[in-house]
């Protein structure tokens, strides 16, 4: 098994988000409970960057149309509900998000050893 070396373990930090590149893909490090996590940093919505997104308890919010999700599991929170931080009414939450259904973000094996992070790479 190959390994990414994708930052220092001290600059991913609790409450926080960072951007990686591993193999083509944008990716948000997070660093939850201590442990650190890996997903994509692409809103399964539209494919819009997740990263400047509001981070709390866990989770990061998309800052285009407030979708929410697990930064550890990837799994979606909350789906479509906002249009740059103003709270859409219920009955167009579905016409903005045009059809697209609620999707996970795809997550990365990552660990954490002498000082740095690590993508996991499976052959
Ligand atoms: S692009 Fe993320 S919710 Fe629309």
């Amino acid at each position: 098994m190959d390994r990414l070396r994708l930052a220092d373990s001290t600059t991913v930090r609790e409450g926080e988000v960072q951007t990686a590149q591993a193999n083509g893909a944008s990716l948000i490090l997070s660093r939850v409970r201590g442990k650190v996590c890996a997903v994509e940093n692409k809103c399964p919505h539209f494919g819009l960057p997740l990263a400047r997104g509001k981070v709390a308890g866990g989770t990061i919010r998309c800052p285009w149309h407030g979708s929410r999700f697990d930064l550890c599991s990837g799994e979606n929170l909350d789906w479509v509900n906002s249009v740059a931080g103003l709270p859409l009414p219920l009955w167009s939450r579905s016409l903005v998000a045009m059809g697209k259904k609620p999707a996970p973000l795809r997550r990365f094996e990552v660990v954490e050893k002498n000082g740095a992070v690590f993508l996991l790479a499976r052959d």
